[in-house]
């Protein structure tokens, strides 16, 4: 737990959630036991501090340039490069307006000649200027496949709490070649929600995990009960060198409900704020239905089977701005 004040941590206001804890370098069987939240930390990944320091060292950089160089690398049509503060509004009901945020899609690096390439969310990133940002695009793919790692590893550990064989999603229909999208983020610090203002408006994660990074700047809050009236909100601290891990939407639909996607935001507490998720998706064909261990003669599948592709840019759609807006602005 760094960054806190001790104002903070009296503040009896202020309730600090406490999550389980997956270690990967000792990961016996009982540790997928732990996995009753939809949030947990995970340690001993093998990405190193320093690495990790250097990303955000770089993050920072692109969200320091003007907005005139950031906006040569604006989102495009398969999600990748930048996203403007107020592009995205995940919690329509409880925002007057778009998520205080900006941020940057990187994905799979996919050549035009690639077969795969006319796929929503296949493509090439776009990147920024080297001369202006030299080591910048190498850092970023460093660090993607790094992730990627760590996630098929805990891929792993969520086949074997669900009965199925360990490399059960390490398939190419399934994590092998799987839409994996990390996402710099950078908070402005501001959040009134008695005003509908927030830094990230509520939301549950739409693929099958996320691997999400910050630099420990508290703001990162849970509600492990969406139902409960009022809604409970509590802190998610950062831990030195850990994974904060979400499990999404798509996990809960294919183990028919046993794992939960929970509902999460971010409020600014006027600090500036960094942090850096991996979306973990199967691949775009991939068909999301109950897996076999997740369903009997008394618990039928809840959800519909869904195609991974289709599903997402649905939930993309929801939730991000049109491109066409910043057709006239720029
Ligand atoms: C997200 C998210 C949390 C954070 O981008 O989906 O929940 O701490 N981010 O930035
Ligand atoms: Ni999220």
């Amino acid at each position: 737990m760094e960054n806190h004040t001790k104002e903070e941590l009296q503040d009896p206001t202020m309730q600090v959630s406490s999550l389980n804890c997956i270690d990967l370098a000792n990961d016996d069987l009982h540790h997928s036991a732990c996995l009753d939240c939809g949030f947990f930390y995970v340690i001993n990944h093998g990405i190193t501090e320093e690495f990790m320091d250097d990303v955000f060292e770089q993050s920072k950089k692109f969200f320091a340039l003007p907005l005139e160089e950031k906006m040569k690398v604006l989102r495009n049509e398969k999600h990748r490069g930048y996203t403007p503060v107020l592009d995205e509004i995940l919690d329509p009901e409880n925002q007057v307006n778009g998520d205080h945020k900006e941020g940057y899609y990187i994905g799979i690096e996919v050549p035009k000649d690639d077969p795969n390439y006319d796929k929503p969310f296949y493509g090439p990133n776009p990147w920024p200027d080297s001369d202006v940002l030299p080591q910048w695009r190498e850092t970023m793919e460093k660090y993607h496949q790094e992730a990627l790692r760590v996630s098929k590893d805990i891929g792993r550990l969520l086949a074997l709490a669900l009965d199925l064989d360990a490399n059960y999603f390490d398939t190419p229909e399934m994590l092998g070649k799987p839409i994996a999208t990390m996402r710099l983020l950078h908070y402005e610090g501001v959040s009134d929600p008695s005003k509908g203002i927030y830094a990230c408006g509520a939301h549950t994660d739409y693929g099958m995990m996320t691997l999400l990074a910050t630099d420990g700047v508290m703001g990162l809050q849970i509600c492990k009960d969406k139902n409960a009236k009022p809604q409970k909100w509590e802190y998610v601290p950062a831990i030195k060198g850990a994974y904060i891990v979400n499990l999404g939407d798509m996990l809960e639909r294919w183990s028919n409900g046993f794992f939960k996607s929970t509902l999460h935001r971010v409020l600014g507490n006027g600090q500036e704020r960094y942090s850096i998720p991996f979306f973990v998706e199967p691949n775009h064909e991939c068909l999301v239905e109950c897996l076999p261990t997740c369903k009997s003669e008394s618990n039928v599948p809840k959800y519909p089977a869904i195609k991974c592709s289709a599903y997402l840019t649905q939930r993309y759609k929801e939730t991000h701005a049109e491109l066409s807006i910043y057709n006239q602005e720029i």
